[in-house]
């Protein structure tokens, strides 16, 4: 018999509600906050209120283009974290009540797990899902870890930011650049234009298989400074050199450690998750390690990279199928947890 999970996403700046059925999604809606534009950041408080607003016309929605009736609702999985905690209440508290109303299991799901779990959708744009054991590299707007996931449980960090995170470095480096929040959409729009080797920007020096990208940041604020003495118009000039040679550093960080993880793993299933695994910069870099026959690539159809509930009513398949419930007085956690 199939199995139907209404997924819940809302740690962040999106509202998004989904309904998978197995393997495949019915319905995967996300009412994006426009409201943090203009401030450079997700504004906690912002946010939380507009998931207020957003969460019920976006289920409801979700559920009339899945074209179910709640009653064939197995149970409901929400992310419980990590996340800004007053974003995390809105869905963990529509979650419960769901649940207790209709009479069905509460799932949680760990947002950074679920970004991993998207490889097991079922959909044409995305063919293949990788083997277990794979590595994982997930680099979101908080996090950067590399992974290896054991199975659909199992999930060990072996390399992590110890600053800030990739997405965070495109999202400030932009801000510098006076582009709107979220800007590594648009770094990766003006990269497209630009000679990636138009400006070098150094690479950390960091032992083993974490990352930093706190380093970028300055040099990137340093190197303005002082271009825009000499002339005030040099972002405007160059924004399309300036945003490839950005792009091309992060990605050099990123697969630097990824090549080292290959090899000292030995394993060779490579994947990539979370909101940077959007940009074309990244993903060719990983079909290069393909075509060079060194990898075996994975990567999420786009509308999955980004966050979305799809990923969550996924990874709450699963434990739904392990009978992993949670109770009704379980609380959201803000920062990652293994
Ligand atoms: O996973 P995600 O949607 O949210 C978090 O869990 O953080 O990731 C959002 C991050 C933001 O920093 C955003 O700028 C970045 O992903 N991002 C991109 C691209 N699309 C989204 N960064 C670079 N290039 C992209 N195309
Ligand atoms: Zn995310």
């Amino acid at each position: 018999m199939s199995v139907y999970i209404l997924g819940i996403e809302s740690s962040c700046d999106d509202t998004s509600a989904a309904v998978i059925r197995d393997h495949k999604i019915l319905a995967n809606l996300i009412a994006n906050q426009q409201v943090h534009r203009d401030f450079g950041g997700v504004v906690p408080e912002l946010a939380s209120r507009a998931h207020q607003q957003n969460i019920i016309p976006v289920i409801n929605k979700a559920i009339l283009a899945a074209k179910i009736r709640k009653n064939q609702i197995n149970a409901v999985a929400f992310t419980n974290g990590p996340g800004l905690l007053g974003s995390l209440m809105v869905g963990s508290s529509f979650a419960k009540a769901f649940a207790l109303a209709l009479g069905i299991p509460l799932i949680t799901v760990n947002h950074m797990h679920a970004h991993i779990l998207a490889h097991f959708i079922e959909d044409e744009e995305q063919p293949k899902s990788p083997p277990f054991p794979f590595l994982c590299l997930t680099v979101s707007g908080g996090h950067t870890q590399i992974v290896v996931v054991h199975n659909t449980r199992e999930m060990e960090v072996i390399g992590q930011t110890i600053d800030d995170a990739a997405g965070e470095a495109f999202d400030k480096a932009a801000k510098i650049m006076g582009l709107p929040y979220p800007g590594g959409p648009l770094i990766d729009r003006h990269a497209q234009k630009g000679n990636p080797l138009a400006f070098r920007f150094p690479h950390p020096r960091v032992p083993g298989l974490d990352f930093s990208f706190s380093g970028l940041k300055t040099s990137v604020l340093y190197f303005l400074r002082d271009q825009l003495k000499n002339d005030p118009k040099f972002i405007a000039a160059n924004i399309d050199d300036l945003s490839a040679s950005i792009q091309h550093t992060i990605v050099g960080i990123l697969m630097k450690q990824m090549r080292k993880a290959v090899e000292q793993t030995g394993i060779r299933h490579v994947a990539l998750a979370g909101g940077v695994s959007a940009n074309s910069g990244l993903r060719r870099a990983f079909m290069q390690e393909q075509d060079d026959k060194n990898w075996e690539v994975y990567i999420p159809r786009f509308d999955y990279c980004t966050d979305n509930a799809a990923m969550i009513a996924m990874a709450g398949y699963f434990k739904y199928l392990d009978g992993d419930f949670a109770p009704l007085d379980t609380t959201p956690f803000t920062r990652y947890q293994g």
